[in-house]
């Protein structure tokens, strides 16, 4: 089972729309799927149109009052089921304080290791303690950056957090939004793939992508031939060969 978590300190910036296309991808590739939405947004169960189950909560799942694998619910999706998020979600912070284990998601994702291929965690941002049991959950950490001078800052505050944990190898990047006549997304994207940390493959500002939300379905279930679906499904075949290399 390979767990990998859609990840970045900004919102905003492709996380959930990124997790729900590589995980429906992933599926497509007959890998059997399992995407746990831990930002108590929800808009990864929104595009899935998944609602949790009555009584089931991330918080009991993380207190070892509920099983996860009753949390989990099929999708419309051969291979890809899910765990929607709920506003419990909010408060799992007070749940892995510090002082406790950076284990509990590995843990607990471990109960389910023989079902599944593949495990997509869509984040809340920012820094945090369940961003850290998530981290150590994960085999990889994706993060999309739009291509802005700011970025560049965000990009490295949070090279540098997993740098101090020795994790930096987990921590690998793609760009989204990209703007390519603008000469500022040009100029950082070549600034930052220096850096090798960057996936070559890029997703463009697309207006496909937001209406995923119209469609509540990820790209290649509603525009397969769209440009935005051929963008996701060559980073997707880019990142799939990087991590299981
Ligand atoms: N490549 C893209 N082109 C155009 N709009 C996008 C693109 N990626 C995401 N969006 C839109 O931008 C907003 C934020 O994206 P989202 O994936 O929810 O970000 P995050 O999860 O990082 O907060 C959403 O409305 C989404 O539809
Ligand atoms: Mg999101």
């Amino acid at each position: 089972m390979f767990i990998t978590s859609l990840y970045n300190l900004k919102g905003g910036v492709g996380k959930t729309a990124s997790c729900v296309n590589f995980a429906h991808m992933a599926a497509r590739d007959g890998y059997k799927v399992l995407l746990w939405d831990l930002d108590p947004q929800g808009a990864a169960s929104f595009y899935y149109n998944a609602q949790p189950k009555e009584k089931v909560t991330a918080k009991k799942i993380i207190e070892h009052t509920l099983d996860l694998e009753e949390a989990i619910m099929a999708t419309p999706y051969e291979g890809l089921d899910i765990i929607p998020a709920d506003l419990s979600a909010r408060k799992l912070d007070l749940l892995l304080d510090d002082k406790s284990s950076k284990k509990q998601i590995r843990n607990l994702l471990k109960t389910v290791a023989d079902t599944y291929d593949f495990v997509f965690i869509d984040c809340p941002p920012g820094f945090s303690s369940l961003a850290d049991n998530i981290f150590f959950a994960s085999d990889a950490v994706l993060m999309p950056v739009i291509p802005t001078t700011l970025s560049i800052r965000t990009y490295e505050i949070v090279k540098h957090y997993f740098e101090e944990k020795g994790d930096v190898e987990k921590l690998m990047c793609f760009f989204t939004m990209v703007d390519i006549r603008k000469n500022m997304h040009k100029d950082v994207m070549l600034q930052l793939h220096k850096d090798k940390r960057f996936f070559e493959y890029y997703i463009p500002y697309l207006s496909d992508v937001e209406k995923m939300g119209v469609h509540h379905a990820p790209l290649e279930a509603f525009a397969p031939s769209s440009y935005a679906a051929t963008c996701y499904r060559a980073l997707w075949n880019e990142i799939k060969e990087g991590v299981l290399e």
